[in-house]
């Protein structure tokens, strides 16, 4: 066998980067989407889409969707190894304004479920806000206390719970999802703010979970 390293192989060497590539081009292509059917309709005051929120709720979702559309825009340079090697005052920055945008989003997010309703899904926001807020604090705490690999893993935790706002705008528009109507709606939110909750978890212990045939035989050799 050729000892010669073979670019080729980049990609069995560092699955990780192919596989976050990919997430970013998704929710990328999700917010395109959900940008064209959802927020460009809100652009008109005389549209029904603007008619849908209540007066009282228009005051808080102006800060909320700044500080939400900010906080998504800015994560994924966040996870860029190269953009932090390169920049570590600018990865500092970056990280306090998404830090920021976050603690302005999520609480509003709040009295805006409470006005809108329905109901039934006032709690989901309040799940989705605090694991937002909760994680993005434990991430700033692990960072100014010097813990790098819990900070890492705590961003990996809070950013989902703000992608849950394009995942489930997505998936209303599932026709299936779409006829069903509110239960549709409710069931997708929980499923979502379940899946921003749960799946970070296995990502970080992915390689933990299933080793490279390499690690083991390294670990069996001692
Ligand atoms: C903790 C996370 C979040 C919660 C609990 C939350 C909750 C909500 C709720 C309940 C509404 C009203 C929906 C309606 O009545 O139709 C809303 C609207 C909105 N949110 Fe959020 N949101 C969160 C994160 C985000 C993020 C990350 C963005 C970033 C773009 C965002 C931007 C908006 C916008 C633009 C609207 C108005 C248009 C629409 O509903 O599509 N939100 N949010």
């Amino acid at each position: 066998m050729s000892s010669v390293p073979n670019p080729s192989n980049q990609s069995l060497r560092f699955p990780f980067l192919n596989s976050k590539r990919a997430f970013f081009l998704l929710f990328g292509s999700m917010a395109l989407l959900v940008i064209y059917v959802f927020e460009v309709p809100l652009m008109n005051p005389n549209s029904p889409a603007w008619a849908h929120f209540a007066p009282k709720s228009r005051l808080w979702l102006l800060p909320h969707a700044l500080g939400g559309t900010l906080a998504l825009l800015l994560a994924p340079f966040q996870f860029s190894n190269r953009l932090r090697r390169w920049n570590l005052q600018l990865h500092r920055v970056l990280g306090r304004i998404y830090v920021g945008a976050v603690m302005v989003a999520a609480p509003m997010a709040i009295p805006i479920a409470a006005i809108q309703g329905p109901p039934e899904l006032l709690m989901a926001a309040v799940m989705q806000s605090s694991g937002w807020l909760i994680t993005t604090l434990i991430a700033l705490y692990c960072i100014r206390t010097g813990n790098i690999t819990q900070h890492r893993q705590w961003m990996i935790r809070s950013y989902p719970f703000g992608l849950v706002f394009l995942a489930t705008r997505t998936l209303f528009l599932v026709p299936a999802i779409h006829r069903m109507g509110l239960l549709g709606i409710i069931e997708v939110v929980w499923s979502c703010v379940f899946a921003a909750a749960f799946i970070p978890t296995f990502v970080i212990n992915w390689r933990a979970i299933f080793p490279l045939k390499k690690m083991q035989a390294a670990k069996a050799g001692g």
